[in-house]
This record gives C-alpha cells, structure tokens and sequence, in this order.
C-alpha cells in the first residue's frame, strides 16, 4: 500500500514512516526538507500519485495566531484538492484531546479549522485526537514562563509518549476509516503543574512552578478536566517514570 506521511521528518512522522515500512508498505516521508510543501503545493501532487492513505503530521512552523490558521487552512486546502485527483482512500490527521473546548486558543482555533477542512473534504477520514506529548513538556514549561517563576492552570492532563502516539498513528493509517474521532492518551492522569515541575528539575531548572486559576494554556483558560480524555480513549504503555528515566531531553 502506498502512503504519504505528510510532516514525515518530523518528532512523530519520523517514527510513523519507520513503523509503516517496517510493515513492508511503500511510504514517502513530505514534507518542505524533501520537497513537498503543503503550503505552496510543491511536489505534492507527485507525491500523491496513486497514494491510498495520506497521514497528516505536519505542524505550523510558527505558533503564532494568524501564522497557525493561515497553515492548517491553506494546507489542509492544497492538501485536500490533491488527494481527491490522486483518489486517496484514507486521510489521518493527529489533533489534540479537547480541541473544540479549546477555541479560546489561536493554535486550537487552527486546529479546529484544520478538522472542518478534514470533515468536508469528501475524503474517507480518521481524526486522531492525542493528550500533550511528554516531548512537548518543555513548550508547556515554556508557556507558563513569567520571569522568576511559572505559572500554569491547576488543571489536570494524561500526557503520552511519542513512541505510543506512533504506535497508535500506525495502527490506525493501515485499519479503515472510521469517518470521525479517536482518542489517545498516556497511562496515568497528573496535575499539569505537577509533571511540568518534575521536567524543570530533570533540567536542573529550580524555578517554583505556581499553580495560579488566571494562568491560561496558550490563550486558554482550562477547567480542571479540559485536556482530559474520554472513557473510551486508548492508552500508551509509557508511564511518567519511564519516561524520566530515559533521560528525553528537553524539546520546546
Ligand atoms: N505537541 C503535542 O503535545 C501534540 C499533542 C497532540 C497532537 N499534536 C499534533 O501532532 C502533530 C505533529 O506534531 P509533531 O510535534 O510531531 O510536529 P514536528 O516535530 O514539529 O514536525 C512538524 C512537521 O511538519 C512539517 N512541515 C512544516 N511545514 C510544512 C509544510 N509547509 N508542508 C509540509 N510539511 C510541513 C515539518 O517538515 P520539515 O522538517 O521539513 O520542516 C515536520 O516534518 C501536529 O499536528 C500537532 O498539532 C501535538
């Protein structure tokens, strides 16, 4: 089977590409470092040729409010008008646990675009939707940023590892469509402040982390259970310990 992973270089799409050729597919790994870029239509349309299954992983380079909207939308635009001449059969994406709760967000208001897109594209779909990767601790660590302190939301959330967002993209891209949303998520549940200052100490940072009901999450205020999955999510393997002693390094 031929598919696309479209953000094939990047911290998940590198893992996927590897996966699915481990299962003998015929995989091409787009993105802008190999030619294809879903913004100006670059190779695209080459790389879709006779394509069954495209994989969405790509992410905005800059997460800046209208930079965001301005990617998902005239990706998933050039994206969508390419699979449909090529007659792609599956199209996955990877989005995030709660986003439509989360429109007070510039980077959510884009992902909930790049999702309206996906639903009215005509093409068959599954909508991954995955916790914060533990990979991603550091850009939440980052966010909270004030000066001497960080300052995050008492909110609560189920980080994943990267390996099992894989693992679960992989399985996914070769099952059928499931013509809407799936979940994904860590093993254990956490108060966000909780594991973000564990991450800052792993990184010698001493920095108090503050719990403060003001602090907002990328622009948007969470309620206790806003990134958490529901019932039905699936779970990694990877609990907050393993992942430590692995010694990740920091990614913002
Ligand atoms: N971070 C989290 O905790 C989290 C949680 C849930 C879901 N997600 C979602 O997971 C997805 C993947 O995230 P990630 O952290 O794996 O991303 P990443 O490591 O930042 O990689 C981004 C990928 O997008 C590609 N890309 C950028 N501009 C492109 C363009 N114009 N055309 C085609 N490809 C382009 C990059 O290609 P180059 O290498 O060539 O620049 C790279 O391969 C995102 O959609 C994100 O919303 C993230």
């Amino acid at each position: 089977m031929k598919i696309v992973v479209i953000g094939g270089t990047g911290l998940i799409g590198s893992k996927v590409v590897k996966q699915l050729r481990a299962r003998d597919h015929e995989v091409i790994a787009a993105s802008p470092a190999t030619g294809v870029n879903t913004m100006t239509g670059e190779g695209l349309r080459e790389a879709l040729s006779s394509a069954r299954v495209v994989v969405d992983l790509a992410n905005s380079p800059s997460f800046e409010d209208a930079a965001v909207l301005e990617f998902f939308e005239t990706s998933g635009r050039n994206l969508f008008a390419a699979e449909r001449e090529a007659g792609v059969a599956h199209h996955v994406a990877l989005s995030v646990v709660g986003t439509d709760r989360l429109a007070q967000s510039g980077y959510f208001r884009g992902k909930i675009a790049q999702e309206k897109l996906i639903r009215e594209s005509g093409v068959p779909y599954t909508i991954i939707h995955s916790t914060q990767f533990f990979e991603f601790l550091g850009g939440i660590l980052h966010s909270g940023n004030d000066g001497e302190v960080i300052r995050l939301s008492p909110a609560d959330f189920q980080p994943i590892s990267s390996d099992d967002v894989a693992a679960a993209v992989t399985e996914f891209s070769t099952g059928d469509p499931l013509h809407g949303i799936v979940e994904i998520a860590g093993p254990q549940r956490v108060r966000l402040a909780d594991l973000v200052e564990r991450f800052a100490r792993a990184n010698n940072d001493q920095r108090a982390v503050i719990e403060d009901p003001a602090a907002r999450y990328f622009g948007a205020s969470l309620q206790k259970d806003t990134l958490l999955p529901g019932a039905n999510a699936h779970l990694g393997a990877v609990n907050f310990d393993e992942w430590f002693s692995n010694a990740q390094p920091a990614r913002g």
